[in-house]
């Protein structure tokens, strides 16, 4: 097997990270890796927001959090009033992917840059996790305030985030795959 695939066989989803900040150039190989992700029509429709300040990953936890309970989607709920759980699990760095909000093809571009940060990651010895869940926060009436701090750029809506950090314990197994998901037609 080839490094990349080998990579790719390789990335877990990482959900204990260590508290010691990645290097600057990890996280610029990271996100070279997301700028050359293909996009639709060669729009690159996305943006990156990088944070690194435990304070705001704390606040953005503690009000999805908040979100959370109250909300009505019983599986959110169910993770809002874990008091263990943190929607980055303390990565020391979160990176924001936002849209641009008058391209239909935003999420699926911004879902493929993901995809090529979280290889980059795995192929530094990097532990990812995709964070969809911050998305219900951000895109809502109580996320608003939050925006202007993150300084999402104007006509961009919140799509998918990513939690970085090195990994605590070494990658298991992940989720089994599930079978039969092949057609073959010669
Ligand atoms: C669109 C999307 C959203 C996700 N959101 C979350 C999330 O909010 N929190 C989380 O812990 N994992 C999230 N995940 C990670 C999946 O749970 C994980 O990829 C899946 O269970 C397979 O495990 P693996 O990544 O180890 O192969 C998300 C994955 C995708 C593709």
């Amino acid at each position: 097997m080839n490094e990349v695939l080998k990579t790719i066989r390789n990335r877990r989803s990482t959900r204990n990270f260590l508290p010691e900040q990645i290097k600057e150039s990890e996280l610029n190989a990271i996100l070279e890796a997301g700028i050359y992700a293909p996009s639709a029509t060669n729009k690159q429709p996305w943006h990156f927001t990088v944070v690194q300040n435990k304070d705001l990953i704390d606040r953005l936890n503690y009000s999805f959090k908040e979100f959370g309970k109250k909300s009505d989607n019983e599986y959110l709920r169910k993770f809002a009033n874990n008091e263990n759980f943190h929607v980055f699990y303390n990565s020391p760095t979160v990176i924001l992917v936002s849209g641009e909000i008058d391209n239909r093809y935003s999420p699926i571009d911004c879902a493929a840059a993901v995809e090529n940060m979280l290889i980059a990651g795995e192929s530094l010895g990097i532990g990812s996790c995709w964070i969809g869940f911050i998305e219900y926060l951000l895109n809502s009436e109580e996320g608003k305030d939050f925006l202007y701090e993150l300084k999402i750029p104007e006509g961009f809506r919140q799509i998918h985030a990513v939690a970085l950090g090195y990994k605590k314990n070494n990658s298991t197994n992940g989720p089994i795959r599930r079978e039969n998901t092949i057609t073959y037609i010669k």
